[in-house]
């Protein structure tokens, strides 16, 4: 009897460890790859966000999906993005620098690196920023007067229909650009229209089929189009940003720091005996190449769609016109007034929902072995943060799928915070630009809503205006003209 218990309990031992061994080792489900091409064919890379979000109904909230033999982890919905970007930031918290990234960046700056070096490029450019802006008035100062020209580019066109694309990329162009060289650029300079066009089609080409071909095929580059076109854009985009580099370091005074490039020069300088400092000359160019690109697209994205979105509901923008009138009247909106204006901030950050607008995030990479949710994840893996299945997670929104301010309004009218409002993700790799991007969204749309009622062309009806985004890196709206109508 005795002998027969020792063999059941080692039975069940052995049956216990295994059990447990595998659960730790398990890798997370998705479907079954092809050689060579992986997942592929399983997913539509025109609209990936999309394709991974249903996956992620069948496959659950963490799964698997191989693009052509590189194995990625999409995380999908709020609680497990939280838990992994904020719970386990350490483990979840490296880039990913995909061939197209390095192409860009060479893996110096601050948004495609990782280690000391970005650990000490982030750090620099979050206080730098936050002295030159972020956070004290002088940010709100830039936007203001950046406003003022957009506004003035709107009435000239005295409620003709126009595409405002190009505007808002101005203007968030030029804010960044007065934070990293201390000056903003003439709308009507070809240089600087050239430059703006040019990062724009950046953005448009690294969100592209054939880019993420390459990515998994890095051999094919020289026979995709869109890939010798991103690497022509890439070179320019270099030799612009290097070229005013060079001028400013002609003019440049210790005693007086401009902007953000005069403070990474005097710091440089102060470093330059010590032999590890990663304060010099591509993390400077590449992380001013950064900043410029990651702070245009975006905001000048989100207030393109907040425009269309007034145009499409004008109830919607009726109330935000009615509040403005009543707590502002017509003096210059500023940060402080966010706070009396619940009804307008809910519609600004239901716009930021809504438009999700970068659906992926920017991929991760586990800096070390993890266990997520019983899945077993190796050190070295990519990550896809899903932010499409957290913005529109139903377990976290009434009407996700409605663009409806209510979501951040309790009872009684007054806003609250949701967790689940992450479009500038979270963690480590969190936006460094939030609080700027806040501000000039808020600034921004108040002061051209308290000016012009945004509205279809004559003949365009709200229902006519059309949502369906066009998927890259960013979702963006699809070129179609809207009218700014000057308010009395
Ligand atoms: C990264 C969103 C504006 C600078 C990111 C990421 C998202 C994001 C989703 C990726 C986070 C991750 O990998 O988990 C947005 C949105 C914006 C905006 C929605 C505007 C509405 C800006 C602005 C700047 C900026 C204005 C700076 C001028 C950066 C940088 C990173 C980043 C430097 C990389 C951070 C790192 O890797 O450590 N942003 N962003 N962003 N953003 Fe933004």
């Amino acid at each position: 009897v005795s002998l027969f218990g020792v063999f059941v309990a080692l039975l069940i031992l052995h049956f216990l460890y295994s059990s447990f061994y595998s659960q730790e080792t398990q890798e997370p489900p998705g479907p079954r790859p092809v050689p060579l091409f992986g997942n592929l064919f399983q997913m539509d890379l025109r609209r990936l966000n999309q394709s991974l979000f249903d996956l992620s109904k069948k496959y659950g909230p963490v799964f698997q999906v191989y693009f052509g033999s590189q194995k990625v982890v999409v995380l999908s919905g709020y609680r497990t993005v939280k838990q992994a970007l904020v719970n386990h930031a350490n483990e979840f918290g490296d880039r990913e620098i995909t061939p197209a990234f390095f192409d860009l960046t060479k893996g110096f700056g601050v948004v495609f690196s990782n280690g000391d070096l970005w650990k000490e490029m982030r750090r620099f450019a979050l206080t730098t920023l936050r002295d030159f802006g972020m956070g004290k008035k002088r940010s709100e100062d830039i936007i203001v007067e950046e406003c003022q020209y957009v506004i003035n580019e709107f009435e000239q066109l005295e409620g003709k229909p126009f595409d405002n694309t190009k505007f808002f990329n101005y203007a968030a162009t030029n804010i960044v650009s007065v934070l990293m060289f201390g000056k903003r650029f003439d709308y009507k300079d070809q240089v600087f229209r050239a430059m703006v066009e040019r990062d724009n089609e950046l953005i448009r080409l690294l969100g592209t089929a054939s880019i993420s071909v390459y990515n998994c095929f890095p051999w094919l580059g020289p026979f995709l189009k869109d890939w010798r076109d991103y690497i022509k854009h890439v070179k320019a985009s270099r030799e612009d940003v290097k070229q005013i580099i060079a001028d400013m370091k002609e003019t440049l005074d210790p005693e007086v720091c401009r902007c953000f490039v005069d403070a990474f020069l005097i710091r440089k300088k102060q470093l330059e005996e010590s032999e590890n400092s990663h304060f010099n000359d591509d993390n400077l160019l590449y992380s001013v190449i950064n900043l410029i690109e990651a702070g245009n697209d975006t905001t000048a994205t989100t207030l393109k769609w907040s425009l269309l979105y007034m145009a499409k509901y004008p109830h919607v923008q009726d109330r935000v016109q009615e509040e403005l009138s009543r707590v502002v009247g017509s003096r210059q909106v500023q940060s402080e007034d966010r706070k009396n204006l619940p009804y307008t901030d809910a519609v600004i950050h239901e716009t930021q929902r809504f438009a999700d607008l970068v659906p992926l995030a920017l991929p991760h990479t586990t800096c070390q072995d993890v266990t997520l949710q019983g899945y077993f994840i190796k050190k070295g893996t990519t990550v896809f943060p899903l932010l499409t299945s957290v913005l529109y997670d139903e377990n976290e929104w009434e009407s996700p799928h409605s663009f409806n301010p209510s979501h951040f309004l309790d009872d009684e009218g007054k806003f609250i915070r949701r967790d689940a409002f992450m479009p500038f993700s979270a963690g480590r790799r969190a936006c460094l630009g939030e609080g700027l991007a806040r501000m000039e969204l808020f600034l921004v749309f108040t002061s051209l809503l308290q000016r012009f009622c945004f509205t279809p062309p004559p003949g365009v009806s709200g229902d006519e205006v059309d949502l369906t985004p066009v998927v890259g890196l960013t979702l963006s709206p699809r070129p179609q003209k809207l009218c700014a109508v000057q308010r009395n």
